[in-house]
């Protein structure tokens, strides 16, 4: 199975592009430092590329079956209007419905679109502070996907680290469940590369915490 990652240069990205190749599948690595990804693989293709941009993404999906949007801001960002996260995703949704690719797995994390009410009330007021505008743009992009027709999974984890990857980790399905933690990129990446071949978490928006 060929996968296309978007945003695949660091982070949780550069993690599923390692599980997804540990895992025996073809990767395509989309991010605009692609060339730098220091992983060397026959079933690697890092692909330079603009997230943004039409061409680059149309490009990047042919031959593919499944897609992982893992896009992220730096941090000097967040504190400015975001809109990457609904432009890139308008882009791949027209993309992929031209292309016929119809799985998408995309991260967003805890506090974006419904999950937004199962804050607590101690960390409202900072989250909003510090990643409101981020997470405004990502409720859009959820939106998006929700309203897209493509087989799709949210997932959406806590507070990130760097830790191992352990696969000791919670999938929250129900809202009833949700609540923030924390969550190692490693393990995020374990839950999305999982999806690949997995349908059970389609049309679904787990969050993921330890
Ligand atoms: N930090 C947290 O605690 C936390 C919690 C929950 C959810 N999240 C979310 O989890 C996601 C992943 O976070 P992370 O820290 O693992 O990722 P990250 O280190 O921020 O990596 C972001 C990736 O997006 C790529 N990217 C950004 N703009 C792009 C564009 N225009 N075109 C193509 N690629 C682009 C970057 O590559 P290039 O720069 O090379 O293009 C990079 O590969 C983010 O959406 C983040 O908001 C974070």
């Amino acid at each position: 199975m060929r996968i296309l990652i978007i945003g695949a240069s660091k982070g949780i990205g550069l993690e599923t592009t390692r599980q997804a190749l540990a895992a025996g599948h073809h990767v395509r690595a989309l991010a605009r430092s692609a060339t730098a990804i220091a992983v060397s693989n026959p079933s690697l293709e890092k692909m330079p590329g603009d997230a943004l941009k039409p061409e680059d993404v149309e490009a990047a999906l042919a031959g593919v079956g499944v897609v992982i949007q893992t896009l992220g801001v730096g941090l000097g960002e967040l504190f400015r209007p975001v809109h990457l996260f609904s432009d890139a995703t308008r882009v791949l949704i027209a993309a992929m419905n031209r292309q016929g690719v119809k799985r998408l797995i995309c991260v967003t994390g805890f506090g974006a679109g419904d999950s937004r009410a199962s804050i607590s009330c101690l960390q409202r007021l900072p989250f909003q502070i510090v990643l409101g505008r981020a997470y405004d743009d990502k409720t859009l992009q959820e939106t998006l996907i929700k309203e897209s027709g493509l087989d799709w999974t949210i997932a959406r984890p806590g507070v990130l680290t760097s830790g191992p990857r352990t696969g000791r980790y919670r999938i929250l399905a129900e809202a009833s469940q949700w609540r923030n933690g924390i969550i190692s990129r490693a393990n995020v990446a374990e839950f999305l590369v999982r999806q690949i071949g997995d349908g059970a978490f389609i049309r679904k928006t787990p969050v993921l915490i330890n």
